[in-house]
């Protein structure tokens, strides 16, 4: 398998409407809709476009992995970078085939289209998520 682009870096932040004036007033970025993603506990929105977007993700469930990510940093923090890959399913199949430990063995719903997390200690503690795109953003 081989990844695409990337698709996006993500910082979790404590809350949205806090982090995003830096980006949108100071960076000058365009910032999207914040979209609830109830499947991971989170909202989160897209700032920028192309490579160089970003994606702020704010915890909307204390026991949700970003709830715990920020506890444990006590401050927002860069979270996980996001390739895109065409087929996700395959993608999954063959990374479990060469034995990458996955937190996601199978796809879930994410912002920007079906979605999936490589556990961290597959790549010395860097959080790595694979989309596969809804429709070409
Ligand atoms: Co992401």
């Amino acid at each position: 398998m081989k990844v695409g682009a990337l698709h996006h870096v993500a910082i979790a932040v404590p809350r949205l409407e806090e982090a995003l004036p830096f980006y949108r007033d100071i960076l000058g970025l365009v910032a999207g809709e914040p979209h609830a993603i109830a499947e991971q506990g989170v909202r989160a929105v897209f700032v920028g476009t192309g490579p160089g977007r970003i994606e702020l993700i704010e915890p909307t469930d204390p026991d949700s992995g970003v709830a715990r990510f920020l506890a444990e940093r006590g401050r927002q923090a860069l979270h996980h970078v996001c390739y895109e890959v065409d087929d996700l399913d395959a993608a999954l199949a063959d990374l479990a085939q060469d034995g990458i430990p996955l937190i996601d063995a199978a796809p879930r719903p994410g912002l920007a289209g079906r979605v999936a997390f490589l556990h961290p200690k597959a790549a010395a503690g860097v959080l790595i998520e694979l989309v596969e795109l809804r429709a070409r953003t």
